[in-house]
């Protein structure tokens, strides 16, 4: 027995045995269980992975009773004020800011790697014009992995690292495309003339009949949401395209898992179910009638934007785009004020009800990153393909992370077997009604 182990005694049969702990450089210290099974021939028991550690990481990390968010070290709140997505970008994926040489060299790659094959518009325009578009990012990122099947060893860092800047510079085209197919729109081509930002912000919503000039205050508030969204350490998405890639799998296909991922309500379609729940809320005096609602045992229904599997204090991004969005809203005097408001006070009857106190259910990420979109004009069925395009910069660095970390092994958890344990074939002719 050393210092930095703990014994577990399996109190069955007094068997028991020693493991290591392993110390991060911050947070918690896990145990080392990796030989639990040889030793004590037990499993743990974990589900959804509360308390289990899925990999060693030096990406992104998160305290969530200090309500603290790094990126490779630096508080998310100095990024949001002095960088952007791409910077934010390169920072997850090498581990450092970039120099302005880095930074240019970057820059260029992502600018020559936006073009999609034109094969791919005939996915694309396979759709309905109703289909939702987070159904056809994950047919059409998926599709990728045809188009670059033959050229990629993952095992080769050139190889990751292409296929990489094609994720980084393509995810945007192809959400653009897909936006532009659901309105009826003829399809608008990548500019090496503008930013990222401008530049999904022209395909989206520039016609080839008139001028349009991006709305620096709208570049902005969207390079902030990029900035938020980029990397979350080993949430849901995160961790399935971790999963789905450590068989091998196309990375592309892996992407397009994580997409799968995002998409749900409980993950990153919040951000589009908030503003479903803030417009259904529609009048103030019905805030108390969601609130019990969210409160009753018989009710599945869950105030959406409202709790964290980590932040059991604040969310730092939910401060951070609550400032934004009032500043946004101001500076474009928009319409949408009337939401906000039922935001505000939504977000103070909730605080103050002991049911959320008790919780630790505070306002996540999602609860006003909508209001930003929304008064951005982008459709709320696109919500979560924006959060998609943002954190394809977290699933590529983790994706890369894993590949070349040596101690990862095929994903492959265990269960607690609660079946039938054993019985015969009984033929057809002698089986009940
Ligand atoms: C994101 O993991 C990440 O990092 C995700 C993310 C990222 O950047 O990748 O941060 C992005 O997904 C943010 C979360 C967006 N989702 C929502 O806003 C949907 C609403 N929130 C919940 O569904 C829920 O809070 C989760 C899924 C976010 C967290 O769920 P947990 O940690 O599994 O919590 P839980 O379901 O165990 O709930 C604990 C208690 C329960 O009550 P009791 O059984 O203890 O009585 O809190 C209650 C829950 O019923 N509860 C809620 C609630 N969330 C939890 N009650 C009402 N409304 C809610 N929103």
């Amino acid at each position: 027995m050393t210092d930095n182990t703990v014994t577990i005694t399996d109190n069955r049969n007094g068997a028991h045995a020693d493991f290591d702990i392993l110390d991060p450089v911050v947070g918690n210290s896990c145990i080392d269980v990796r030989q639990l099974t040889s030793k004590l021939g037990l499993f743990t028991y974990d589900p959804g992975f509360q308390a289990t550690a899925s990999c060693r990481s030096d990406i992104t990390y998160i305290d969530g009773d200090e309500g603290i968010l790094r990126y490779r070290g630096y508080p998310i709140e100095q990024l949001a004020e002095h960088s952007n997505y791409l910077e934010t970008s390169y920072l997850l994926m090498y581990g450092e800011l970039p120099s302005a040489e880095q930074y240019q060299t970057f820059k260029t790659s992502i600018k020559n790697h936006t073009i999609v094959h034109e094969s791919l518009m005939q996915f694309i325009n396979g759709f309905h014009n109703d289909a939702h578009p987070m159904a056809m990012m994950v047919g059409v990122v998926g599709a990728l992995s045809a188009f670059y099947h033959d050229s990629l060893d993952i095992n080769d860092p050139k190889h990751r690292d292409q296929c990489a800047h094609r994720l980084l510079a393509k995810l945007p085209t192809i959400a653009a495309l897909c936006f532009r197919h659901a309105m009826g729109q003829p399809p608008v081509y990548p500019s090496n003339e503008l930013g990222y930002i401008e530049n999904l912000l022209n395909m989206m919503f520039s016609f080839p009949s008139a001028e349009y000039h991006v709305s620096p205050i709208a570049a902005r508030a969207l390079e902030l949401i990029f900035i938020l969204h980029a990397d979350h350490e080993q949430n849901a998405s995160t961790s399935t395209v971790r999963l789905s890639s450590s068989s091998g799998a196309n990375p592309y296909a892996c992407i397009a898992a994580g997409i799968t991922s995002l998409w749900g309500p409980a993950h990153g379609g919040a951000n589009e179910a908030v503003i479903r729940m803030l417009e259904e809320i529609n009048d103030p005096g019905e805030i108390q009638n969601y609130v019990s609602r969210a409160k009753d045992k018989d009710d599945n229904y869950r105030l959406m934007g409202f709790g964290h599997r980590i932040y059991k204090n604040h969310d730092p991004r939910a401060t951070i785009i609550r400032k934004a969005a009032n500043d946004l809203l101001d500076e474009l005097e928009t319409i949408n004020q009337p939401l906000f408001e039922i935001a505000k006070q939504l977000e103070r009857i909730a605080l103050e009800d002991d049911y959320f106190v008790e919780r630790n259910l505070y306002p996540n990420v999602d609860f006003y990153s909508g209001i930003i979109l929304k008064a951005l004009d982008i459709p709320l069925n696109l919500f979560t393909v924006v959060f998609a395009m943002a954190r394809t910069a977290g699933w590529i660095s983790q994706w890369s992370e894993m590949i070349v970390d040596q101690e990862q092994r095929i994903g492959r958890p265990r269960q607690i077997y609660t079946g039938i344990e054993n019985r015969n074939y009984v033929d057809i002719s002698n089986r009940g009604m």
